[in-house]
């Protein structure tokens, strides 16, 4: 063989070698590519080193750099195709379309909030504006103020941490009335959510800390009928339709006080265990402010009257969404919280 006529095998191999590479698709195929160029047996590059003896000796150097270039370039151009091929099919892996997509996981609000947020919405409509208070409070504001009389057996009720000499965590949102009246004139009309804190057991139906909402109305002229009326309004926006009872009670910063109770929303008044049989539930407490309350907080207790309710919207969350424990509120597990705040 002449040394053109092998420089023209050689040349026309790397041409073909190229195409055939690029055009491998696949693994497999750019596989049956290397074997049928490169392979040991029967490859076309072996063929030809294999007729290099043919040549003449002074050709041989020239020929063997030649064939020898061509092998090193085929070998890169199919290391090169090689690295195509996987990046190509790795990223086809990282869009599988078919893939269900992720959900992204979004933040709701609590039970308690909702069932806060409402009621804020239906008293709003009546002209309450919301009025916040603090949670550190002093004897005076908690206690004193509210007309509980020293060694009072409703203080039993009202066990709480004290943060030092006469501060404590309150035991009800009932100080925030105070704190209203000492700033504004009436006609008051609020409302104020916020915890309070009692040294109450964890179980079923208590919580050491707890939200409370807090109502107050005080003005000339206001009697028992605007808090029974408002109230029972109230409790007809919130639960639909309803049937609601008031029950005497006793709190010291209320007179008379009542308890209100609604239709147990779940057996409708025919009496099951949720309700203890009786076909009602218990949602607030309630009474016309007594008058030493008023000239506590610095209003003519002769000229004004009023009336304030408080009640715990967990409760009223147990009742709204069926929640068994109270406990479930507090511990903070998404996989019950997510089925209700949407
Ligand atoms: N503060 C009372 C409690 O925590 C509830 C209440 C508020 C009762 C206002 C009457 C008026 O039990």
């Amino acid at each position: 063989m002449t040394l053109s006529e092998f420089q023209q095998l050689v040349t026309s191999l790397a041409a073909d070698g190229e195409n055939m590479i690029d055009a491998a698709t696949t693994a497999a195929l750019l596989e049956e590519a290397r074997t049928s160029l490169l392979g040991r047996k029967s490859g076309r590059l072996p063929e030809l080193f294999k007729q290099l003896p043919s040549l003449a000796p002074t050709e041989l150097r020239e020929a063997g750099s030649l064939i020898n270039a061509v092998k090193a370039k085929l070998e890169a151009h199919l290391d090169d195709r090689r690295r195509q091929l996987d990046a190509a099919a790795s990223s086809q892996r990282k869009v599988d379309l078919t893939m269900p997509a992720r959900r992204q996981w979004l933040g709701s609000k609590h039970p308690v909030t909702l069932v806060i947020e409402e009621i804020e919405d239906i008293f709003r409509g009546l002209g309450f504006t919301i009025a916040l208070g603090p949670e550190a409070e002093t004897e005076w504001y908690n206690f004193t103020s509210l007309n509980f009389p020293p060694d009072h057996p409703a203080l039993d009720l009202h066990d709480t941490l004290y943060l030092g000499e006469n501060v404590l965590l309150r035991t009800h949102t009932s100080p925030v009335q105070i704190r209203t009246m000492q700033k504004f004139k009436p006609p008051i009309r609020i409302l104020s959510p916020g915890n309070a804190y009692r040294r109450d057991f964890f179980d079923a139906s208590h919580a050491p800390m707890f939200a409370q909402i807090e109502g107050l109305a005080i003005d000339e002229g206001v009697s028992f009928v605007d808090l029974k009326a408002t109230l029972t309004h109230f409790a007809n926006r919130f639960f639909g339709k309803t049937k609601t009872r008031f029950r005497p009670s006793y709190f010291p910063f209320t007179e008379p006080s009542a308890e209100m109770d609604v239709e147990c929303q779940l057996c409708h008044g025919s009496g099951c265990a949720s309700c203890k049989g009786t076909g009602w539930m218990e949602i607030l407490g309630s009474g016309m402010v007594h008058p030493s309350v008023l000239n506590a907080s610095g209003l003519d207790g002769d000229r004004y009257t009023g009336w304030a309710f408080g009640m715990g919207p967990a409760r009223i969350a147990m009742l709204r969404y069926d929640i068994p424990d109270i406990r479930i509120l507090y511990d903070s597990d998404v996989r019950f919280l997510y089925q209700i705040s949407r």
